[in-house]
């Protein structure tokens, strides 16, 4: 068998997936299609963990050794802007992150490997729901994914526009950040316009505060650490011209690579959210909401990931030296329960350039059977025989 005799129905495959997005916890249509695909190819097949999502067991001789893959299957609640034929049939859904090919491409190697059977031990394919925003991976571990489908070691794959077609990115340590949310409520007393002294202005405090809040990573930080705290909302007002409003409400998000510097960041908006209030007159209420955490790749996975692509695609392809990204990924709570690596599989430019969650962006066809080979020789190496 050969992947790459399976290039047209692996493209087949993803276009229909791109078709038919479906958003967080409503996978219900890609979770049957997985799940048929594995159970045709005689792979053994577990439903309902976190819902929709699919977990896949195939065994392979008496090694005791065991490996997890995991794909993605949510899409976006985008509008989606491309023409070509396999466009999303649902208006305000989107595969805008390359979740059909993911999932596309961990089918693909499932396939072979069944076919195959060139390993010894146990491979769980796991394909999880509601990446993007809901935590699908925390749910399905919740549910008992690795007491019911134990792993050595767990593997993640996502698709990077503006990486080159044929090459790959993998990162010891940190691949992407954590993102928390906060929301602040400014309490003051509400006035008349004319007369400021009979209130307490909440605008003026949390204007006050805005501003210090960016002091937060430049003064409260080890500068060598990176995190970014942006303000994203501030609401007051909304009444006649001439009336201070009693309140305002601030919000906005925080990303970083560690959990130090989260607890850093999270009391240093405390002291200044207690001090601004003194300051002011007014009561600041800070509500500080852990997201998913922090992406980090343990040291021996990540070293093992990249000798596996430095013998598919030859070391030059493989960049060790890619910046992480601010952005946020829920494999980091499977990290949490196993060892494993994270990788960004180039996309190549894409059209136009466009990256992720753009109304314009697709899944790079070319890349499909590149991403399901390293999944196949990636599961092949961990599970040699003795
Ligand atoms: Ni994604």
């Amino acid at each position: 068998m050969n992947l790459e005799a399976n290039r047209e129905r692996l493209i087949a495959l993803r276009h229909d997936l791109h078709a038919h997005p479906e958003l967080a916890w409503q996978e219900q249509r890609t979770s049957d299609v997985v799940a048929a695909f594995l159970e045709t190819r005689g792979i053994e097949v577990h439903r309902g963990l976190a819902g929709t999502g699919v977990v896949g067991v195939l065994r392979n001789g008496g090694g005791a050794k065991r490996i997890g893959l995991r794909a993605d299957m949510d899409a976006l609640p985008i509008h989606e802007g491309n023409a070509f034929p396999h466009r999303s049939r649902h208006d305000g859904r989107m595969h805008a992150c390359g979740h059909d090919g993911h999932t596309a491409m961990l089918l693909g190697a499932a396939e072979y490997l069944a076919a195959t059977r060139n390993f010894d031990g146990t491979v769980a394919f796991i394909f999880q729901p509601a990446e993007e925003a809901d935590g699908g991976a925390r749910v399905m571990i919740e549910q008992g994914l690795f007491e019911r489908f134990p792993v050595d070691a767990v593997f993640g794959m996502h698709n990077w526009p503006g990486l080159a077609a044929g090459t790959f990115a993998v990162h010891s340590g940190p691949v992407m950040a954590c993102a928390d949310q906060f929301d602040i409520v400014v309490k003051g007393h509400g006035a008349h316009a004319a007369m400021p002294h009979q209130g307490r202005d909440p605008l003026l405090a949390g204007a006050a505060l805005v501003q210090a809040l960016q002091s937060v990573v430049s003064r409260s930080l080890d500068p060598l650490d990176s995190a970014v705290l942006s303000i994203t909302r501030f609401f007051a007002g909304g009444e006649p011209y001439n009336v201070i409003p009693a309140e305002a409400r601030i919000g906005g998000t925080v990303r970083a690579f560690r959990g130090e510097v989260q607890d850093q960041v999270e009391s240093a908006m405390e002291r200044l959210c207690a001090g601004i209030g003194a300051a002011h007159g007014v009561q600041i209420v800070l509500e500080y909401r852990r997201g998913y955490p922090p992406t980090v790749n343990t040291a021996a996975e990540a070293a093992f990931s990249r000798q596996v692509l430095a013998g598919l695609v030859g070391n030059e392809n493989v960049r060790t030296d890619a910046p992480p990204s601010m952005g946020a990924e829920d494999f980091s709570y499977m990290l949490r329960e196993r060892p494993g690596c994270y990788l960004w599989i180039g996309n190549g430019p894409g059209e136009g350039g466009c990256m992720l969650h753009n109304a314009h962006y697709d899944f790079n066809d070319a890349i499909l059977t590149l991403g399901a080979s390293y999944w196949v020789r990636l599961t092949e190496t961990w599970l040699a025989g003795a």
